[in-house]
């Protein structure tokens, strides 16, 4: 039996993550599977006042609101359980790429703690165990962050995807970018152009044919991502 994800969204919007995950694609076919619990954790229901407010302006100035860290963190508690691996989306985090995706989907649970684009207090980063940014640029809200985290590790558990060799040969795995593929038609007429699919593809050699594809893969990650070769 493939052990189930459990996996805890802190947000302001519950509905958003419920109304993604339930709604296409391999998160929902892992919660149809009982491979995997997606739950949102609103954090309104810990705020204070009549307003259940969970934010207030920040010390020494500025613009915007800043989210509370006492109100965080009850959140973090409701959610977490001993075994869960708690991130904080943040631009300020680690990159996140295939290696951390790999690493993550080893884990049962999981908390993805969202913050808002004004920010959180700083003293919350305390009570984390990681921070993940999904790239360098700003969003509104780590909500995106933990679904694009959440489909990625996802995709690499246990009885997801038709084969396992299905995420071996892919892009990143073997820290390089994938080979070109093709199908039919062998010969595509279009404007006037013949493109052909590589002979060495119909010719059922496999050893040629893994030559081909290697070479092709590395002459592509050298070009678009000399990052990746070391
Ligand atoms: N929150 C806002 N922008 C983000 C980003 N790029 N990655 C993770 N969390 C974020």
């Amino acid at each position: 039996m493939n052990k189930k994800l459990s996996i805890k969204i802190i947000t302001l919007f519950p509905e958003f993550i419920n109304n993604f995950a339930d709604s296409f694609g391999i998160l929902k076919k892992a919660i149809l599977n009982n491979l995997l619990e997606i739950k949102p954790v609103n954090l309104r229901q810990f705020g204070i006042g009549e307003r259940q407010a969970v934010d207030d302006r920040p010390y020494g100035g500025g613009v915007g609101m800043v989210l509370r860290p006492d109100i965080l963190h009850k959140a973090i508690k409701k959610a977490k359980s001993k075994k869960s691996k708690v991130i904080l989306l943040t631009p300020q985090g680690k990159k996140f790429n295939q290696q951390t995706a790999q690493r993550l989907s080893e884990a049962n649970n999981l908390v993805f703690v969202c913050g808002r684009y004004e920010g959180f207090d700083e003293r919350i980063r305390k009570f984390v165990d990681e921070e993940i940014s999904i790239g360098d640029y700003v969003l509104m809200g780590g909500e995106l962050p933990a679904l694009v985290i959440s489909e990625a590790v996802m995709r690499l558990r246990p009885g997801i995807l038709g084969k396992i060799e299905s995420t071996e040969n892919e892009s990143f795995s073997a820290g390089k970018l994938e080979y070109p593929q093709y199908t039919k038609p062998e010969v595509w007429k279009v404007g006037g152009k013949n493109l052909r699919v590589p002979k060495v593809l119909s010719t059922g050699h496999h050893k040629n044919i893994a030559d081909f594809r290697s070479k092709k893969a590395d002459k592509r990650t050298k070009k678009r991502r000399p990052d990746l070769f070391v």
